[in-house]
């Protein structure tokens, strides 16, 4: 029965005898099968893409916040490897699946790699075996989506698999909390699931927040980033109505703040970047209209994040116009380019719909950013109809010409590396969307700045 096979599989996590694999080793796969690997399971990622797996199996790591010692001394010991035979999934005892989740052009969520993932570990299923989904994914989709593919092997849940979902909360470049101490919300298909995933987790993470069910899981992980994209809109439309009065609104938020309960603090920017926030929200929306709920938040928040990039170009072309100077055929200087501070991450960035439309109006761009040494903008980056065109940008060294050259130096991204007194000394003109030179303004140097 259910009990019996759970908590024999709970004893197995605790003496560390089951095999762990970690489907898709990504920003969210790889972190967490060293997790797994440092903390005594013998680990194996499966991937598709032969490149990736090769790496981890050398002892690299390709992802920032992986440091490669690492990787390569757990690959040394033989606790971590790669393999991109699926065939292997079947010497595995507890499957995690770290695979993309994105919208197709419609917005609409594509679970296409979910459905991949879970053809291939269908194929090599056999009793004893837990499977967990880690993708951000809609309310459902690991009960009715996962759950009939995988009984359709012939297995039975509880008798001869476990299955649920535990969300990924893992937030790239933060240096305060990783896998280890970021609670994990875990739901099962079944009780018996939950045991298992609960003892999974347990033996890797500081804490276990047990739901009732997968579709809770499911739930809270779009809850907390719709709570971001909607709290963001809210700012982002402050800081655009406070331009528009003449008042500061970091100043105002800064004040908001002090307020010591019922207040949170988030900061406007030029748009909303990653592979989370403005994507998750939009798989809780499309379940919620299948079901004849429109989420009006959600709406509303996309529509004044996705406008933040050309609040920007609004910006850049006032302050070229105090210096009577247009945009097309300026020369501008953005700096940072991934989606936020400290990352080499560009999925998303509002940095490429900003530079798309500044290209397109005819600017001379150039870009600096110390994380991302190649940035390449599609004809879907905010670029107008028509624009076909591949644009493809290298970093610039930040020298004292290249400041001192630019019409307009604009901080999409405020990387910490970045010297912002010498910018400000150095150039004529800059737009700063994420208040990074505040603190550092005399009377004259503000005259140069437009902030957001
Ligand atoms: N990046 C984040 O900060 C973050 C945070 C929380 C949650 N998430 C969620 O985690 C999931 C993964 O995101 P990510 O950022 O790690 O994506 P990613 O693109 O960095 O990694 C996904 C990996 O899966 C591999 N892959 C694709 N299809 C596969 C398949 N069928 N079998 C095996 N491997 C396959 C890809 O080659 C890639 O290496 C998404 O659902 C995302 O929403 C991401």
């Amino acid at each position: 029965m259910s009990t019996e096979q759970s908590s024999e599989f709970v004893s197995r996590v605790e003496a560390r005898s089951i095999r762990v694999g970690v489907v898709g080793l990504g920003y969210v796969g790889l972190p967490l099968a060293v997790e797994f690997a440092s903390n005594g399971f013998d680990v194996t990622g499966f991937e598709v893409s032969a490149e990736k797996a090769a790496s981890v199996n050398a002892g690299e790591s390709y992802i920032q916040d992986v440091p490669a010692g690492e990787v390569r001394r757990l690959a040394d010991a033989g606790r971590l490897r790669a393999t991109t035979d699926f065939g292997e999934l079947a010497e595995i005892d507890a499957i995690v699946v770290c695979v993309p989740t994105p919208l197709n052009k419609t917005k609409e969520p594509d679970i296409s790699f979910i459905l991949t993932a879970a053809e291939r570990i269908r194929a090599a299923m056999r009793p004893g075996q837990l499977i967990v989904l880690e993708s951000t994914t809609y309310p459902g989709t690991t009960d009715e989506v996962l759950l009939p593919m995988l009984a359709a092997s012939g297995l039975e849940l509880d008798r001869d698999f476990f299955l649920a979902f535990s969300p990924e909360r893992v937030d790239p470049g933060n240096e305060h909390f990783q896998t280890r101490n970021i609670t994990k919300v875990v739901g099962g298909v079944s009780e018996a699931s939950t045991d298992a995933a609960a003892a999974l987790y347990g033996a890797v993470v500081e804490s276990v927040h047990r739901v009732t069910s997968a579709r809770v899981a499911e739930t809270a992980k779009l809850l907390e980033n719709t709570f971001r994209a909607v709290n963001i809109g809210l700012v982002n439309e402050i800081a655009q109505l406070c331009h528009q009065l003449g008042i500061d609104s970091w100043e105002v938020i800064n004040a908001a703040r002090t307020k010591p309960f019922g207040f949170m603090a988030f900061y406007p920017g030029p748009g909303i970047g990653g592979h989370c926030i403005p994507l998750d929200p939009h798989y809780l929306s499309w379940k919620a209209r299948l079901h004849g709920f429109e989420a009006k938040f959600i709406g509303l928040a996309e529509e004044v994040n996705s406008r933040m990039p050309q609040h920007v170009i609004n910006l850049v072309t006032e302050g070229l116009n105090r210096h009577r100077k247009a945009v097309n055929g300026s020369r501008l200087l953005v700096l940072g380019v991934a989606y936020k501070r400290d990352i080499d991450d560009v999925r998303e960035s509002p940095a490429l719909s900003i530079i798309g439309k500044l290209v397109d109006l005819g600017a001379d761009v150039t870009y600096h950013d110390p994380h991302v040494p190649v940035l390449r903008l599609e004809d879907d980056h905010g670029r107008s109809a028509g624009s076909s065109r591949v644009v493809t940008l290298e970093s610039v060294e930040l020298t004292d010409s290249a400041l001192g050259a630019a019409d307009c130096v604009v901080v999409v991204t405020d990387h910490g590396s970045v010297d912002y007194g010498r910018v400000l000394r150095l150039a004529g003109l800059v737009v700063d969307t994420r208040n990074i030179t505040s603190g550092l303004l005399t009377p004259e140097l503000a005259a140069k700045v437009v902030r957001l």
